[in-house]
């Protein structure tokens, strides 16, 4: 039941501060300690590459995952997109391990991958939102985002899931003595965090409907983990407002993107990294050289006067957790503008059963 929210989308962006906390509860319950079961641990301990499978936005979610079990686990990681890996298998390594990872627990493009490294005699993890799914039910190994239902077809809350799973893994799998890092409060900190982007909406929608509702197209740019992150933003927002939206590695944009920006291309840059974020602002000025209107996501550190959005300063490699809420809004302000069903966009269905 949506209750007093127009559509689902909004009250699932809304509840994704509690999202990480029922995560918390669930897997780092003691202390602080990882809790995810000893048989996942010791697997993955000793696999010498995970491969992540997955589409859309969970794939978005993988690319992230993958550089905290690289940084955090010292694990070699590779994403991969499930319809294209079920008929093109890469060379894997001698002992890999594979991590599933999907909303619905039923995507047939996931499902393929997972029935063919099944018949090689792989072990697998599944993070999925519905238990007993076949994804599910099919791997080795299974865990609940515990995101609660998703409705709307554009995921939000379990992306967010998704990332803080895959974060417990990694840190279950770290040497954290090395890591020096206490995630349940750094997790803890980021749930304040979105709540704060949330409570502070409306100037998200005054840029929607200034900036993207009567666009054509749009650019949203970032480096390091904000690349991962600047594709989900660009997919939410062209999945329900219908704005032709690309997500782009910011360095790439000038070998030949930018022959697209015009006078008053909407360009949305996304640095939370300090060490480039001095690049990606060379990249948004050549946009705005080009006409393009401009609006920056940045995190406190970085922060100067001119930038427009400003998140608090967290763990640099948890920064997709904070900076994807303001494009989910954005997207969602944006299809409100243009007076759609936020809920269902066209063509789409929430969960895909086909190949
Ligand atoms: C986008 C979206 C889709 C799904 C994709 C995978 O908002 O929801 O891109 O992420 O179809 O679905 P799951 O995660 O159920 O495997």
């Amino acid at each position: 039941d949506k209750g007093a929210y127009p559509f689902y989308m909004l009250k699932e962006i809304d509840e994704q501060p509690v999202v990480i906390r029922q995560l918390i509860s669930r897997y780092l319950p003691k202390d602080g300690q990882p809790q995810i079961g000893e048989g996942i641990v010791k697997d993955m301990l000793a696999a010498d590459r995970i491969y992540i499978v997955a589409a859309g936005t969970s794939y978005h979610a993988g690319l992230v995952g993958a550089r905290l079990f690289e940084r955090w686990a010292g694990i070699p990681t590779e994403v991969h997109v499930s319809s294209e890996f079920a008929y093109e298998q890469p060379l894997l390594s001698e002992k890999p391990f594979f991590i599933f990872l999907s909303q619905s627990g039923e995507t047939a493009d996931s499902r393929e991958v997972l029935q063919n490294i099944n018949a090689q005699g792989f072990k697998s993890l599944t993070l999925t939102n519905v238990e007993k799914s076949t994804l599910w039910r099919e791997a080795t190994y299974a865990l609940p985002l515990l995101a609660g239902p998703e409705i709307a077809v554009a995921s939000t809350k379990a992306y967010v899931a998704q990332v803080t799973l895959q974060a417990i893994l990694a840190y279950a799998l770290a040497d954290r003595e090395a890591l020096n890092l206490d995630l349940e409060q750094e997790l803890s900190k980021i749930a304040i965090a979105i709540q704060g982007i949330i409570d502070d909406k409306e100037q998200l929608q005054e840029v929607a409907e200034e900036m993207l509702v009567p666009a054509h197209h749009a650019f949203y740019i970032g480096r390091g983990v904000d690349s991962a992150v600047v594709l989900e933003a660009a997919l939410k927002l062209k999945e329900i407002s219908y704005v032709q939206t690309e997500g782009f590695a910011a360095g790439e944009l000038k070998h030949g993107t930018l022959a697209l920006i015009e006078e008053d291309t909407p360009v949305i840059a996304v640095m939370t990294q300090p060490r480039l974020a001095g690049l990606v602002r060379g990249n948004l000025a050549e946009t705005q050289a080009r006409g393009a209107k401009t609006y920056t996501i940045v995190t406190q550190a970085i922060a100067k006067p001119e930038d427009d959005f400003v998140l608090p300063d967290i763990n640099e490699l948890l920064t997709p957790l904070v900076s994807v809420v303001p494009a989910q809004l954005l997207a969602y302000y944006t299809s409100l503008g243009r007076g759609l069903d936020v809920d269902h966009p066209r063509n789409l269905a929430k969960s895909v059963t086909v190949q």
